[in-house]
């Protein structure tokens, strides 16, 4: 049974506990044949690529690279998502057209491939009672995931998503008033007031359910956090130090896979 979009959407929460469970190919490949069908392309240049990982082995070196999150040991099926301009500059080349892409703009466009890519993708396993979960982690280990999989140059890693069968049924997560979000005709600075009414569900369900988790309590004690928003750039959870290491690595995946020249260039 497939449900309608809304009912995805409005149903969607991220799965992180999955049953052993295989996915079968067919479904595997029908979810990315209609995802693919249905992604936007920048100047249907189709710059992405998704790299499936199955095998308990490999999962287990994904599973160091992405922080050790435990749904990579559990899920069946991982989807790396990459930025590929690799196979366009090929044909490019085979074509004797000049050369292009191996530059921020390159990435760029491909990155939003990609990403929209895996949208669908996770839209369309949703849509078959299928959970999913993206890996953030894939950002700060971009270059040893690309020497991973073997990805040639103008090649890079922009997401990970495991999918499996759900085993477990948390609630639905809220999200900030769209209010907050939706701007008309020009961007609107949020007053104190305003600021404070956009945040104030989150500061009390968001410390609820932070506080629950196990551990939490003595650090937050520690680390003397107060509330939610000092809880984000703690040591814990978002550290502006592992941001700037990333940040820092994102640069160098860049240039090691040729989309950025190492001086000046773009
Ligand atoms: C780009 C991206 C990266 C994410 N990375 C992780 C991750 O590394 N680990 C994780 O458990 N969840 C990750 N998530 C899931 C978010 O935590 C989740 O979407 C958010 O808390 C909202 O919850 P919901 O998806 O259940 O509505 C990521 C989501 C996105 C969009």
């Amino acid at each position: 049974m497939m449900l309608e979009i809304s009912k995805i959407l409005t149903g969607h929460r991220s799965i992180r506990k999955f049953k052993a469970d295989d996915i079968p190919a067919q479904t595997v490949e029908a979810v990315c044949s209609e995802a693919f069908a249905g992604a936007s392309s920048s100047g249907n240049l189709n710059t992405a690529s998704i790299i499936a990982t199955r095998e308990p082995s490999r999962r287990r070196d994904l599973y160091q690279m992405h922080e050790q999150q435990k749904m990579i040991l559990e899920s069946p099926l991982i989807l790396t998502f990459c930025a590929d301009l690799f196979r366009t500059r090929k044909w490019l080349a085979r074509r004797a057209a000049r050369d292009n892409f191996n530059n921020l703009e390159g990435f760029f466009s491909g990155a939003l491939d990609a990403m929209i890519l895996a949208q669908n993708v996770c839209l369309g396993f949703e849509a078959r009672g299928l959970g999913i979960c993206y890996l953030g982690t894939t950002f700060a280990s971009m270059a040893p995931l690309a020497r991973f999989f073997d990805l040639p140059e103008t090649c890079l890693p922009i997401t990970t998503v495991a999918i499996g069968v759900p085993d477990e049924n948390p609630s639905k997560r809220d999200r900030l008033p769209l209010k907050a979000i939706f701007h008309e005709e020009v961007y609107r600075v949020p007053s104190t007031p305003e600021l404070d009414e956009i945040y104030a569900d989150r500061e009390i369900k968001a410390w609820e359910r932070y506080i629950s988790m196990p551990g939490n309590k003595a650090r937050f004690e520690e680390g003397g956090i107060m509330n939610v928003a000092q809880w984000y750039t703690s040591k814990y959870k978002y550290p502006p130090e592992q941001y700037e290491a990333a940040s820092l690595a994102f640069r160098h995946a860049l240039v090691e896979q040729c989309f950025m020249a190492r001086k000046n260039k773009v």
